[in-house]
């Protein structure tokens, strides 16, 4: 079939293609209910269908004579570590792991946080949970205290997960002190916090709560899989908004399953038994759905590389890895390529190893910028592919198509829609915008498995966040266009959402704390392109009395305590490392901060100087500090 037949039937009759896909996987009861309304309003897939993620991750290709084919390798340059696990195997850790949350009270539909960094038991632990009906919600290592405390408060889990350090490079993380200020911090106490020790770092234990991994596991009577609607959770992630408060979006265990198993064939060209690997964390989305959850569902061979792609122990480490495991598909941020680019821009390193195993490049988590694009493509001899997702979808929203039609590479562009994303792009008014006009990409209700149904325990924030603006579509707060060939161009966020490191974070967040400083009287961040990370956040800050600019050494000394701030509040993975003081932000006559007009200053870009600005000589003061 064509792409644009496959593409074209999920448009025409969405219920009948993905009653067609849910047909992969092996469901316990196969829905009637293919396509439903909540009472909310809301569509849902798959909800009288009935299945367990675990169940068809690990358990059906046992059963189908995979038990001793590899299911997840361990690799961790960072402890000089490698573990491998069958299916068998993993399966067994897994329903010892079920069998310990179980212990614990944890039933179908509570809730369990996992905080740990890259090891094995980070994908177990999740596994766990589906296995048990129970909802994980993973937190990822490079956030502080009050965002875990931020999240126990929302999320209210049972049980907290978590190891006694992580490992940045050669930098020990420990992560138990983290937790145990996150629990002070939340009015919500999880009952039990069970700790992975790792030889790193030892965590002090208290009595009563917390527990020892190892000990736990050994206690343990593995538990077997508990059967869920396909409409019953089976995560959130939480995700930046616009605002201080993180979302939690949900992801249903039906809609997950059959569009992680569609999608690697469909979009990756993978066949079950092959090596897949997704170099990100388990922390975002990309470490979810192709770390633990769509390779696993497809049988195939996935790795968790506990490492980074240079330093651990040079910018050859992604080729070491791809050619020691046979890996057929690569898929990590144009930031990882970039900086690898860096280290090693001639590939030098990559000729150290075969890796005529390799057979496609897959980036991800931010534009994957031209010249990044051709760079890998020479070096490598290979095809790259830039596909664009988010959090909220837990799968590609545009990609080149491997597995149905390859079409030729433009680079610069995602491609063309993913079937079951019905995309176009709106103007302010909601109007569709024809070829080469660059607006707001929204995708045409309903859309397909996989993607968000709620904001957890908001369904009105929901609404208010992603469907009322464009009535009848989906807001993916991206802006874009198609070209004359139909090929999707993505240009960045149309919001406050700012993309660092292929890591997504609120600059609206980072405000509000700059602004809890008793110095500060406004701020305005924003992220200003950054050749190595693609952005980094920059911020601007008002002091409370100072009718003009002054950079002095006093001054310094407050933008290093709202650098601190900053690092302390959401954690290092935001990056604020560097904020200008100014006597004025400039605004609009109606108080709207410029941020674009600031933004493309600060890049070095051209702009124009809005007829609505309040006082143009606040733009002249940035730019002579800059
Ligand atoms: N636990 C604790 N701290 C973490 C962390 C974790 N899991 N991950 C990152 N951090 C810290 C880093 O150590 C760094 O701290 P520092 O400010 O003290 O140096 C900070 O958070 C920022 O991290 P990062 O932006 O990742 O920068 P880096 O300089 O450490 O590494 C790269 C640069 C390019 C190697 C790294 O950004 C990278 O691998 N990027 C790929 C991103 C990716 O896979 N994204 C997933 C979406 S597909
Ligand atoms: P996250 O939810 O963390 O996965 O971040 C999602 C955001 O990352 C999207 O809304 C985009 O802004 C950006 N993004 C992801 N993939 C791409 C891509 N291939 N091209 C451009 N932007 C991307």
């Amino acid at each position: 079939m064509s792409y644009q037949q496959e593409y074209q039937s999920s448009i025409d009759d969405p219920a009948k293609f993905w009653e067609e896909k849910a047909k992969l996987i092996n469901w316990y009861k196969f829905p009637k209910n293919i396509l439903s309304t909540d009472e909310q309003g809301i569509e849902r897939w798959y909800a009288d269908g009935e299945l367990n993620t675990c169940y068809l991750a690990l358990d059906y290709h046992i059963e189908n004579g995979r038990g001793e084919q590899l299911a997840l390798i361990y690799d961790s340059p960072v402890t000089d570590q490698k573990r491998t696990y069958t299916y068998l195997e993993l399966r067994d850790e897994v329903a010892r792991c079920a069998g310990m949350l179980k212990h614990l009270g944890v039933e179908k539909g509570d809730r369990v946080i996992i905080y740990l960094p890259m090891v094995p038991e980070a994908a177990i632990s999740m596994l766990a949970c589906a296995r048990l009906g129970a909802i994980h919600s993973v937190v990822f290592g490079g956030f502080a205290s009050p965002e875990l405390a931020l999240r126990l408060d929302d999320f209210t889990p049972k049980v907290l997960l978590t190891a006694s350090c992580g490992i940045e490079v050669n930098r020990i993380i420990e992560y138990k002190p983290l937790v145990d200020e996150a629990i002070s911090l939340a009015s919500h106490k999880p009952q039990n916090v069970v700790v992975l020790q790792r030889e790193q770092a030892v965590a002090s234990m208290h009595s009563g709560i917390d527990l020892d991994w190892a000990t736990s596991m050994q206690q343990a009577t593995p538990a077997d899989c508990v059967p869920v609607l396909g409409t019953d959770l089976l995560y959130i992630l939480y995700t930046s908004g616009t605002t201080g408060k993180p979302k939690g979006v949900v992801r249903e265990n039906g809609g997950h399953a059959v569009a992680m198993k569609y999608s690697m064939k469909a979009i990756y060209d993978i066949e079950p038994g092959d090596v897949f690997w997704a170099a990100s964390d388990v922390g975002w989305v990309v470490g979810h759905s192709y770390i633990v959850y769509a390779p696993l569902l497809h049988g195939c061979t996935t790795i968790l590389y506990e490492g980074k792609p240079v330093m651990t122990p040079d910018a050859g480490a992604f080729w070491r890895v791809i050619s020691e495991y046979k890996v057929k598909a690569i898929f990590s941020a144009p930031t990882a390529y970039r900086a690898i680019k860096k280290e090693d821009p001639e590939g030098e390193l990559a000729r150290q190893y075969d890796l005529s195993c390799l057979k496609t490049i897959f980036a991800a988590g931010e534009r994957l910028d031209p010249p990044t694009y051709e760079w890998l493509r020479e070096t490598y001899k290979l095809p790259v592919i830039d596909h664009w997702w988010q959090t909220e979808t837990g799968w590609a929203m545009a990609s080149n198509l491997l597995g149905i039609e390859r079409m030729p590479a433009k680079p610069g562009s995602a491609t063309m829609p993913v079937p079951g994303f019905n995309i176009d792009i709106l103007d302010d008014e909601g109007q569709i915008l024809g070829a080469n006009e660059q607006g707001f990409i929204g995708i045409k209700l309903p859309l397909p498995p996989s993607c968000l149904t709620s904001i957890w325990g908001d369904t009105e924030r929901f609404k208010e966040s992603y469907l009322e603006q464009f009535p009848g579509y989906f807001s993916t707060g991206d802006g874009g266009y198609f070209d004359d060939d139909g090929y999707l161009y993505i240009m960045g966020r149309v919001d406050d959402v700012i993309n660092v490191a292929g890591h997504r974070l609120s600059t609206g967040e980072m405000e509000e704390i700059v602004g809890k400083h008793p110095m500060v009287a406004e701020c305005a961040v924003i992220g200003r392109s950054d050749e190595l990370k693609g952005q980094m956040p920059m911020g601007f800050v008002v002091i409370k009395n100072m009718p003009k600019a002054d950079n002095s050494e006093a001054n310094t000394e407050i933008v290093k305590q709202l650098i601190q701030m900053v690092r302390e509040e959401i954690g290092p993975v935001a990056a604020f490392k560097e904020a200008l003081i100014v006597s004025r932000l400039p605004k609009t006559r109606s108080g709207k901060i410029l941020r674009k007009t600031l933004r493309a200053m600060v890049d070095g870009d051209e702009y124009t100087i809005p007829s609505t600005i309040e006082d143009p000589a606040a733009l002249d003061e940035i730019k002579a500090l800059l």
